[in-house]
């Protein structure tokens, strides 16, 4: 049975922390975090703001418009009092105690001082007979006299009308002045005689708008075609309201743009005539409240969210800062686990060093011992110095092999802090082969190479990958013992330079598998396995951007897979590869 895995999966996560994490690597972390944690707690903040305040400003809203309306209709009861008194007024003096009809000196000047008395915005009063002349008046228009009235629109209305009074629309009239009308009727011996009374509009204007209702605010009167009674626009385009909508029995409230600036205005309905009150309020006054809550709102929500900005850039600036020395420690830990593993290593080929080493001792012991006893005056031998130099020349090559082999291994076991630089796979499988050779050979191992040629060059250590490598073979030729075969691969693969071990040995069970990257987990004897090889392998290949995947079946043996990315060439600038 075929047992696969990618290290990735089963590696613990100390074996990971070889990975050295460049300064960038914790800002874009502190940024991220920042941004994650503003988010978590902004958004949602912003949403509950947003929410109260759309319900608190659409409640302040309509208690605004309410107070606006209400406004509107006290003062539309108060112009409907107005004119009702008006009536009241002439229709209590048209009676046949205080005038008589038709009408005898004096009467219309009695008349008038008693309206006068009611009401200062009496202006005239004038007695109509049933041909529509005015017969008797009293006023400061005494030159209306004898004119004929059925043209005057009132004057039909009355008339016909099944009302028994008329309060007409303020009009110029035969007098040139604008005014308004109250009149009533009364029949004399089956014939209609009218009193007519004239009202100032700006007396009734100041009656309406008196009240200082609300700052800034403008009550008047209009009809309903929308031109104002009581108010002179001429200056005051903002008071122009325009027809009115058809008379309802509630007030209406609306905003509205003249001339780019915002009002709000309602509309009341007077009772008496087709007249309408209208309140308008510039719309800065109406919602100043409004605004003074978005202001509060706004405020609140500045030194909130300057808040939370604070304590989230202080605390991810805190975390990020002890993630990265923990990282640190923990790099500078598997550093030394590292190195100790090295050496270890180094402890595991020492066996086949000694070997390797005891042959040219042998050599040189041998030619050594030779050379004393040519020398040796008893033996009386002549020396030819031919032989002699022969001799001494194999001594002299077999202590630079010694030396060669010395050497080698000081380099090995030399600290290295890891550097990247470009790297050849093939180079670091001919030196760990190099220093593997008299091992395996001795264990009766044979070596297959399946080297692809010229292989991109990776970014990583030499050192650490002959570590790497040198910890495969060891373990392919521990999983061997004796008899066997290990096939050392290089190939490109979709862009990944990968360098694959295979061994003949024992293989392993999906348990083993399960647990070889793990540090200290080894299957080998006290003395002979460490169980740190494969976590720092490990911890090395990850930090060059790699990968390991693992192949075993027990009984046929084992596949390591590494897979290294191949940096992308640098394209060559067009200038420089066409210059020179
Ligand atoms: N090529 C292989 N064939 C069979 N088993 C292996 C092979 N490589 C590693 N192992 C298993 O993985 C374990 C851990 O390996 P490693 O981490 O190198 O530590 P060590 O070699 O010191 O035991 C070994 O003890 C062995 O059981
Ligand atoms: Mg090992």
């Amino acid at each position: 049975m075929e047992n696969r895995i990618d290290a990735d999966e089963v590696a613990p996560p100390i074996a990971r922390a070889m990975v050295s994490h460049d300064p960038a690597y914790y800002d874009h972390l502190r940024r991220k975090l920042r941004r994650q944690l503003l988010f978590a707690y902004c958004a949602p903040l912003t949403v509950l703001a947003a929410f109260f305040h759309f319900q608190y400003s659409s409640n302040l809203r309509e208690r605004i418009h309410n107070h606006i309306r209400s406004l509107a209709e006290n003062q539309r009861n108060t112009a409907d009092l107005f004119v009702q008194e008006r009536l009241a007024n002439i229709q209590s003096a048209f009676h046949p105690d205080t005038l008589r009809i038709p009408p005898e000196d004096g009467d219309t000047s009695r008349v008038l001082a008693e309206l006068k008395r009611a009401s200062a915005a009496f202006v005239d009063v004038g007695v109509f007979n049933p041909e529509g002349n005015l017969v008797a008046y009293a006023g400061p228009y005494p030159e209306l006299v004898g004119k004929d009235y059925r043209g005057q629109m009132w004057y039909p209305q009355l008339n016909t009308a099944e009302r028994s009074y008329v309060v007409s629309d303020v009009y110029l009239g035969f007098r040139g002045k604008p005014h308004f009308i109250v009149a009533v009727r009364r029949s004399v011996n089956g014939r209609t005689w009218f009193l007519r009374a004239s009202v100032d509009p700006d007396r009734f204007g100041e009656f309406v708008g008196s009240s200082a209702i609300l700052d800034g605010a403008q009550a008047y009167i209009v009809n309903s075609s929308g031109q104002s009674q009581t108010a002179s626009i001429e200056g005051h385009p903002e008071l122009k309201v325009g027809p009115l909508p058809r008379r309802t029995g509630s007030t209406s409230i609306a905003d509205v743009e003249i001339e780019g600036k915002r009002y709000l205005r309602a509309i009341a309905w007077l009772n008496v005539n087709d007249w309408a009150l209208v309140v308008q309020v510039p719309a800065d006054r109406a919602y100043a409240p409004l605004r003074r809550t978005r202001l509060a709102l706004a405020g609140m929500m500045v030194v909130l969210l300057a808040f939370i900005i604070a304590v989230v850039v202080r605390s991810t600036r805190k975390l990020v800062g002890r993630l990265e020395t923990a990282h640190q420690a923990q790099r500078s830990l598997t550093l030394q686990l590292f190195n100790a593993a090295k050496l270890a290593s180094v402890g595991e080929i020492a066996a086949g060093v000694a070997h390797e080493i005891n042959n040219p001792l042998a050599i040189i012991y041998e030619e050594a011992a030779l050379l004393v006893d040519l020398l040796d005056p008893s033996f009386g031998q002549t020396m030819d110095p031919v032989e002699f130099r022969e001799r001494l020349g194999a001594i002299k090559d077999a202590s630079i092999r010694g030396r060669d082999i010395t050497r080698k291994l000081l380099a090995f076991a030399r600290r290295h802090e890891p550097e990247s630089e470009p790297v050849r796979l093939e180079g670091v499988v001919e030196r760990v082969l190099k220093v593997k050779e008299v091992d395996l050979r001795t264990s009766n191992i044979a070596v297959r190479k399946e080297l692809t040629p010229d292989l991109p060059e990776i970014v990583g250590n030499a050192n650490q990958l002959e570590q790497v490598l040198l910890n495969l073979v060891n373990n392919a030729r521990d999983a061997i013992g004796r008899n066997g075969r290990v096939t050392l691969r290089t190939r490109l693969e979709n862009g990944w330079a990968q360098l694959e071990i295979e061994d003949t040995g024992k293989g392993m069970t999906a348990e083993v598998l399960s647990k070889v990257f793990f540090p200290f987990f080894t299957t080998k004897g006290v003395g002979k396995g460490t169980g740190l090889g494969l976590s720092i392998s490990y911890g090395i290949v990850k930090s060059m951007g790699g990968r390991i995947e693992v192949q075993s079946s027990v009984g046929a043996g084992t596949t390591f897979t590494l897979s290294f990315p191949v940096p992308r060439a640098t394209p060559v600038p067009a200038q420089a590869a066409g210059g020179a």
